[in-house]
């Protein structure tokens, strides 16, 4: 369905509760799901995405049963996950496709995988190279991407694989490989990315070795450790976040405090970011829930001036820039982003989406192979701007910001995929407003 948004002098205020961390949500449900005993998983995100992964897992014989408040994993044990007699329909979710072909690995069963228009264009072969490494065998395509298939390892090896690109999801992918095979296997990460499943390992008392090495970090991990079941609370997701705490800065008087927010240190580059920018954003209540760190961001309408983002920071805001592209939009001066190759594999071109977008809303953009420089003075459009959203939620989520400062407003060709992620926006949008 096509969304419209247009300028506002209604303040958003108060408090917001945005949706439970996608990324926690994943992996609460995959490790739970080889546990020895039953899991309660609080707060969940119950989006599209991970309701793909938890079906996936149905599919390996995982009993995963909605409570009223909570959802009740009954794990398989390391060993006991059985081959799923269907093709695994991974719809949008990257995150699900990557880190469940890990999973299999190690078994010697046959799984395949598939999922929609967006999904069936991301590449794999990231993920093809490590699960070969381990003995595993695949069927794919000339071009790697989705549908393929893993028969899994008969005899696992433990693998040395040093990650040429900063993805969590390739490095989550290899340590879900390694829970089930024999051995050492170790990753070198050449620079830091979210660490949410080393998180729950250390959680779950799973013994994985990591030290510095050079800019990253080196995990090693003896794989066939047997552990016991833990419950968890998912905090909510920062990425979500993003979305208010802009619309917050940009709509005059309001004032909010997101409640209960990640804010895990290698996701937390667009606070740094938009703060570097002049924004007056605080964090109280800071705790630590199941080895994350969680707390309130309390954020208050600012005037923005530009910021340059510098590489080293962008795999710690990998999913916030469209985002970040709608506050630079609206700063003064002109803002520029470099070192973005991997925004061309998310579940857009989102280098390509973000600009095009904004040239639309009368935004001067300039564009290279991997970097955006972004003009902040724009020119206000007289007639309402159509956005191509090109089945990505963050890209359809920004612009319905966007429109919040454009006089004649803004209308989405779809707004179908934000439930992949953020099924209650609409809602908190319009209530917040
Ligand atoms: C994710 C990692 C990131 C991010 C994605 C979720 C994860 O992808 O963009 O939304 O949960 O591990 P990459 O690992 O490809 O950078």
């Amino acid at each position: 369905m096509t969304k419209f948004t247009q300028k506002t002098d209604k303040p958003f205020s108060g408090d917001v509760i945005v949706s439970p961390d996608k990324s926690i949500s994943h992996r609460a449900l995959i490790f739970a799901s080889l546990a020895n005993g039953k899991s309660k998983i609080t707060n969940i995100l119950e989006g599209e995405d991970v309701l793909r992964t938890a079906q996936a897992l149905r599919l390996m014989g995982v009993e995963i049963i909605k409570k009223p408040n909570f959802y009740e994993v009954n794990g398989s044990g390391l060993l006991g996950l059985f081959e799923p007699d269907d093709i695994l329909d991974l719809g949008n979710s990257g995150t699900s496709t990557r880190l469940l072909a890990g999973l299999v690995t190690p078994y010697n069963f046959t799984t395949f995988f598939t999922g929609d228009n967006s999904l069936r264009k991301r590449p794999m072969e990231r993920i093809f190279s490590p699960i070969l490494k381990f003995g595993a065998k695949i069927i794919s395509r000339q071009n790697n991407f989705p549908p393929f298939a893993i028969t899994g390892a008969k005899n696992p090896l433990p693998i040395d694989f040093h990650m040429d690109i900063a993805s969590a999801q390739v490095k989550s992918c290899i340590l879900l490989a390694s829970l089930a095979t024999p051995g050492i296997t170790t990753i070198i990460e050449p620079e830091k990315c979210r660490d949410h499943s080393e998180i729950m390992m250390n959680y779950l008392g799973l013994k994985l070795k990591t030290e510095k090495y050079q800019n990253g970090l080196k995990h090693r991990y003896q794989g066939l450790q047997e552990f016991n079941a833990r419950d968890f609370t998912i905090p909510n997701d920062i990425s979500s976040a993003s979305f208010f705490i802009v619309a917050t800065l940009l709509v005059r008087n309001s004032k909010i405090s997101l409640r209960n927010v990640g804010l895990n240190p290698l996701r937390t580059g667009i606070i740094t970011t938009l703060v570097e920018m002049g924004a007056n954003i605080s964090i109280s209540n800071q705790q630590q829930i199941n080895g994350e760190e969680v707390g309130d961001i309390n954020v208050e309408y600012s005037k923005l001036k530009a910021v340059e983002v510098p590489a080293s920071r962008v795999s710690s805001m990998i999913d916030e820039f469209p985002i970040l592209a709608i506050a630079c939009a609206n700063a003064n001066g002109t803002s520029k982003f470099i070192g973005l190759n991997e925004l061309k594999t998310k579940e857009s071109n989102r280098l390509l989406m973000i600009s095009q977008n904004l040239e639309k809303c009368g935004v001067s953009t300039i564009m290279t192979s991997d970097s955006l420089d972004i003009s902040g003075n724009f020119t206000m459009p007289k007639n309402i701007v159509k956005i191509s959203t090109a089945m990505d939620h963050r890209i359809a989520m920004s612009f319905l910001i966007m429109g919040l400062t454009l006089e004649n407003g803004l209308e989405i060709d779809d707004d179908e995929m934000i439930k992949t992620s953020f099924p209650n926006f609409d809602k908190i949008l319009h209530q917040a407003l």
